[in-house]
């Protein structure tokens, strides 16, 4: 049984995100969409409103034959990792400039828990320049963000600025 923890804020999850995870349930028989909870990072979405889009949004994925469910965590991630007796965690990386950041951490996971490997997944490249960070900032200046997130991810959005 190959098990996989997909951490990460998702805030909110984007099509780069669901990229990630279909390519990953290539390799996996079962992915954990781990959503940190981090009260010091002002966040648009709670967590709950973020597992519950992002349960939603996984049911129309193809998932291979791989089993997918989303948690929350708290605290550090190899050792939730650890509880849940998973053998590698899953990160994208889109650019080189998000490399330096995850050969950090994949480091520092590894010297925290050294039999857990750190997996590097490319995303398609349509997704290389999309990040929650980005998403957020133009939707929040009037843009749209259809193509860059699940139309109920934009859906929600809206709903949340009402
Ligand atoms: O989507 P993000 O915000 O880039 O994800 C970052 C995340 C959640 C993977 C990272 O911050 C994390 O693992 N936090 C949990 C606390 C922890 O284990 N920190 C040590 C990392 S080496």
């Amino acid at each position: 049984m190959r098990r996989a923890i997909y951490p990460g804020s998702f805030d909110p999850v984007t099509n780069g995100h669901l990229d990630i995870i279909q390519r990953g349930c290539k390799l996996f028989d079962e992915i954990i969409v781990a959503v940190l909870v981090n009260p010091e990072k002002t966040a648009f979405f709670t967590i709950e409103e973020r597992c519950d889009i992002l349960s939603e949004v996984l049911k129309t994925i193809d998932r291979s034959d791989c089993h997918v469910l989303v948690e929350s965590f708290e605290g550090l991630m190899v050792q939730y990792a650890a509880e849940r007796e998973a053998n590698a965690i899953v990160r994208g990386i889109r650019a080189i400039s998000d490399y330096e950041y995850e050969l950090q951490m994949a480091l520092m996971n590894r010297r925290l828990r050294p039999g857990l490997e750190t997996v590097f997944m490319m995303p398609a490249e349509e997704y290389s320049y999309v990040s929650s960070r980005l998403v957020k900032e133009v939707f929040q200046l009037g843009a749209r963000v259809d193509g860059l997130v699940p139309a109920l991810v934009e859906q929600r959005m809206r709903e949340k600025i009402k």
